[in-house]
């Protein structure tokens, strides 16, 4: 069983929250300990689900490995064929996906925080976050992330949707033995949704797995993940090359952290 992905609905799994869970896997305990000896897990899953596959791409060579949040313009990549996200993830391929800055008319932002249940990163914040499937169009994932995860109509509804970066961003998570070893190597495009309305006059209809939501100011926001970053330093995160450390914090790790944290100096020069 592959555990549901928070804030999605239970049928579009697949596209995930991302927000962390950007880069987050999502499996039940069984699932990743089985996947962990045997490869055959995923071609049982892709079978027995509906799951969509993830567009993986290389860099050229030229390219190495690039550093924490480096802008890449997508018409570089290779495109390498299609894997589930467990694969994708095991073998720490290159896929797209986007996370989603939600502003209702009082200027306050949408955030939700993942459920107790998902193994990774449970209980902690996030915003709206989807990976990129079937190839789609970048600017298809923003509209389809808001009706899989907040049951909005972005057209209905009058949503202005906008770029926050020229380019998508590049990160890297290297979950460590803990975790299977699996990498989350991802581009991210950083959007920034306005909503016409005050967020008291939408109908949400948010995935049941979403624990909790707030909407609460830029600074605020900002201040928090702040805070949060105090959390790294009071761990010993692991000085192994092939493993980030676990998760901490209440808003799950540094990578997706200091996403988070761009995403919102740009929201500030933008605003
Ligand atoms: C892996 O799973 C397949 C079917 O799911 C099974 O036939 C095979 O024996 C398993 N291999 C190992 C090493 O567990
Ligand atoms: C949004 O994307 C377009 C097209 O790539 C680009 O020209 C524009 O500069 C981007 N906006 C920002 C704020 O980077
Ligand atoms: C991390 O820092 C936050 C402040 O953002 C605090 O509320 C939380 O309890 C800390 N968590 C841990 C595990 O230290
Ligand atoms: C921190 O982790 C390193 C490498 O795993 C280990 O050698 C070291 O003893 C740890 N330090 C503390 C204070 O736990």
């Amino acid at each position: 069983m592959i555990e549901h992905i928070p804030f999605l609905r239970p049928k579009r799994y697949v596209t995930i929250i991302v927000v962390f869970v950007l880069s987050l896997f999502i499996y039940s305990y069984n699932a990743s300990i089985n996947a962990l000896t045997n490869d055959t897990i995923d071609h049982h899953a892709a079978a027995t689900s509906n799951e969509e596959d993830l567009t993986v791409y290389q860099l050229p060579e030229r390219f190495r490995e690039p550093t924490h949040l480096t802008p890449i313009d997508p018409a570089v990549l290779i495109e390498m064929g299609t894997e589930s996200i467990d694969s994708a993830h095991r073998k720490g391929l290159l896929h797209i996906g986007g996370i989603l800055y939600v502003m209702d008319a009082a200027g306050k932002f949408l955030l939700m925080k993942r459920s107790s249940s998902v193994v990774t990163c449970p209980d902690t914040w996030s915003i709206v976050g989807e990976h990129s499937i079937g190839g789609e169009d970048a600017g298809n994932l923003p509209i389809r992330a808001l009706e899989e995860e907040l049951g909005l109509d972005a057209s209905y509804i009058g949503a202005t949707i906008k770029n926050l970066t020229e380019h998508p961003l590049y990160y890297i998570r290297k979950y460590g033995a803990r975790n299977g070893n699996r990498i989350d190597r991802q581009l991210t495009y950083l959007w920034l949704v306005k909503l016409p309305k005050r967020q008291q006059e939408i109908d949400w209809r948010l995935d049941h797995e979403v624990a909790d939501k707030k909407w609460i100011t830029l600074e605020l926001f900002d201040h928090w993940l702040q805070a949060d970053e105090a959390n790294d330093s009071t761990v010993n995160e692991s000085n192994e090359e092939d493993d980030d450390g676990p998760p901490v914090g209440d808003f799950c790790h540094r990578t997706i952290r200091s996403l988070l944290r761009l995403g919102i100096a740009r929201l500030k020069v933008i605003l």
